[in-house]
């Protein structure tokens, strides 16, 4: 059967390459792809527009017989694209329009978490500046010495998150949303929660509706320095397994989190079929959520994919049938035991202006435990060139996880664009 890929990411890079890998695949198209999946031979590259030019996308599936589509970033989903191909009797593997406001509102995750008692941070929400400065100035005396959490309510591709030190800063980011308009409409309303203290991890579950399949756990690295220091960014690299879920986390998570998300959305008469990654903050063994989001992370499905070993498209396959309990017997053939560590090189000044259009060179061919996903580039006339902040992904397998991020660092070693950049400490969390 042929896939459809939508999304241009290294997420999409790594979801494609896995599913081709599945026997019954012949071939996964990538609309609009990237410069690595045009050089994968089992993917094709296809120029269509799925949030612009849903008409095209929706021919293109019907004139090339696509057996399902799988929707990786969140714009499409959030603009109702699985709604619109369901409506023209085409398979997809993504939740509705109405689900995807579980990230791509705030306060709809906030109400909806408080209704269905699922553990997260306290909040109030806010479209008057001077109520909402009013309320973090009475945070910053609540909690006195601890950060205060700003969030534009709506989709803000990574900038939306402000975790203000000082109660300045924070009344600088709420006037800067509600009136200054920074975000646009994102920005309209802010939601101001409590600060959350623990250890990140990433929790991503396959959903049918009904039931869940959990996926291999992971922990990304949002800050672009070492040792977390300087601004939030998409992820500078993840690794996978993430030690901080341990068995206890990962029951709790299934039972206060992605169980209730599941009831609830039927309950709402919206069940949830897609991809559904709950970021947490774990202390002393409990989860809280800081946020949903309706898709895959990037970087964490690099590594994730990269572990996989089993029929991933039968997989996503038996969700979109709503027989995702059937799969349960893949569950323990599905992974290889071994972590995998993915390390983002990024382009020069990401993640306030990243400089694009620049030659990389010295990428190697994939070994059996390296592959290099490719995240914002493209391969043209002039070869291969940057197109994004996030360029490459290096992913590496290992024996143990201070192996596999060896071979990861090994690896960047021959690799080379102007301005390169990327963190040195990916994955020492999980090495302690
Ligand atoms: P979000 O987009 O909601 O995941 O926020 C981006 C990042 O900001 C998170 O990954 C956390 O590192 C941080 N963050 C968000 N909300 C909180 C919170 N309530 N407490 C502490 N850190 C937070
Ligand atoms: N890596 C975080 C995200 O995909 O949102």
């Amino acid at each position: 059967m042929k896939l459809m890929v939508i999304g241009s990411g290294g997420r999409e890079h790594a979801l494609a390459w896995r599913l081709s890998k599945s026997p019954r695949v012949q071939k996964v198209y990538v609309a609009p792809g990237n410069g690595g999946t045009a050089a994968e031979p089992d993917l094709e590259n296809v120029a269509l527009d799925a949030v612009n030019d849903p008409d095209g996308l929706v021919r293109f599936l019907k004139d090339n017989d696509v057996a399902f589509t799988v929707v990786g970033p969140e714009a499409p989903l959030a603009a109702g694209l699985v709604d619109r191909l369901e409506s023209e009797g085409l398979k997809v593997f993504g939740p509705c329009k109405a689900a995807a406001q579980l990230e791509a509102s705030k306060d709809f995750a906030k109400q909806f978490m408080a209704k269905y008692n699922i553990p997260t941070a306290g909040y109030k929400t806010f479209t008057d500046q001077e109520a909402a400065s009013n309320y973090a100035a009475e945070q910053a005396k609540r909690f006195p010495g601890l950060p205060i959490v700003i969030k534009a309510d709506g989709l803000a591709a990574g900038k939306g998150v402000v975790v203000a030190n000082h109660l300045a800063e924070a009344h600088q980011a709420i006037a800067d949303m509600l009136t200054g308009n920074k975000l646009g409409s994102a920005g309209a309303r802010v939601v101001i929660e409590d600060f959350l203290q623990g250890e990140e991890a990433s929790f991503m579950v396959v959903c049918d509706g009904k039931s869940a399949f959990a996926l291999a756990t992971s922990q990304d690295h949002k800050r672009i320095g070492d040792g977390d220091t300087g601004p939030n960014t998409g992820g500078m690299g993840a690794y996978s397994p993430a030690p901080v879920v341990t068995p206890k986390v990962y029951a709790q998570v299934m039972r206060e989190v992605i169980r209730p998300v599941l009831k609830g959305m039927q309950a709402e008469g919206t069940p949830y079929k897609g991809f559904l990654y709950a970021g947490l903050m774990i202390q002393n063994e409990q989860a809280k959520v800081v946020e949903f989001n309706c898709r895959m992370g990037a970087p964490e499905t690099q590594p994730i994919m990269m572990r996989m070993k089993g029929d991933f498209a039968s997989l996503v396959e038996a969700a979109i049938h709503g027989r995702l309990e059937q799969a349960e017997s893949m569950a323990d053939s599905l992974w290889d035991g071994r972590p995998a560590v993915g390390v983002v090189l990024a382009a020069a000044n990401y993640p306030e202006a990243p400089q694009l259009g620049d030659s990389i060179a010295g990428i190697p061919k994939d070994t059996v435990d390296t592959k290099v996903f490719h995240a914002g580039t493209s391969l043209g006339e002039q070869g291969l060139v940057t197109t994004g902040g996030r360029v490459l992904c290096v992913t590496s397998l290992g024996g143990k996880l201070k192996e596999a991020q060896a071979t990861a660092y090994q690896t960047i070693g021959s690799i080379e664009f102007n301005g390169m950049q990327y963190r040195k400490d990916i994955a020492a969390k999980g090495i302690g």
